[in-house]
């Protein structure tokens, strides 16, 4: 009988924001598959899914590459896709950990995209995403009543035009454009929140520009641009 891959969401770094159908399923997982960068297993995803895991649970490598050649990434991503297969055809239940929710800009999503041709059985199981801990955290809704609500996590030159269209604007992995974001900003002249870590001891929360300069922005960083609001 053949084993089943299941895509976790973790949820977005505290603990206490598991799902409970994560947690049952991460008790009775066989193998874990884990990105290379996370080899080391220092991940946050893993040590929030850790106290449920299987003892010496058994691990896989997959290599994800921070490559442009989208040719070469996508060889790499199926050969990622057969290792998993691999075990779920000796019926081993493999998983793979997100944070956040799986469906929003994750590696799972190429491993979902592989298989999902090869008539394995998946299970995505979803997570509470970033964004939603961090409007939580806020207190400040994402949207209500007739707003319109986006999410960015590349710059160009459309981006400025879509900031008329949206009440609300969530921009992710911003490091790797955060001066195009501060040269709109300081254009625009609308409220944000810069949060960095939500929900973990190091969280920080910024909504001054000055300071979003002046700061080393990290990877786990998230902004929120609204429109209209205090
Ligand atoms: C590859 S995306 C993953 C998104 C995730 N699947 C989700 O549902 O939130 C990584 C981006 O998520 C955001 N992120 C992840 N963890 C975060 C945290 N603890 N605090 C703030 N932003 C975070 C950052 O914008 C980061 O660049």
């Amino acid at each position: 009988l053949a084993g089943i891959f299941y895509g976790i969401g973790i949820g977005p770094g505290d603990p206490d924001l598991i799902t409970l159908k994560a947690v049952k399923i991460l008790e009775k997982i066989d193998i874990l598959a884990i990105p290379e960068s996370k080899k080391e297993k220092g991940s946050v995803a893993y040590q929030i899914a850790k106290p449920f895991l299987k003892k010496n649970i058994e691990t896989i490598t997959l290599v994800f590459p921070m490559i442009i050649d989208e040719q070469k990434k996508e060889i790499i991503r199926k050969e990622n896709a057969e290792k998993i297969k691999l075990e779920i055809d000796k019926g081993k239940n493999v998983a793979f950990l997100t944070l956040g929710d799986p469906m929003i800009y994750s590696t799972y999503i190429y491993l979902l995209e592989n298989l999902k041709s090869n008539n394995i059985l998946i299970q995505t199981i979803p997570g509470i995403t970033t964004f939603s801990a961090i409007s939580a955290k806020l207190g400040i809704p994402i949207v209500k009543g007739d707003e319109k609500f986006g999410v960015i996590s590349s710059f160009d030159k459309e981006t400025e035009k879509i900031l008329e269209l949206f009440d609300c604007l969530v921009f992710m992995k911003i490091s790797a454009y955060k001066n195009e974001l501060i040269k709109i900003l300081k254009k625009i002249n609308r409220k944000f929140y810069l949060v960095s870590n939500v929900g973990k001891e190091n969280e920080k929360i910024i909504s001054d520009i000055g300071e979003f300069e002046n700061e080393e922005t990290t990877y786990f960083s998230t902004m929120i641009l609204f429109k209209g609001r205090d």
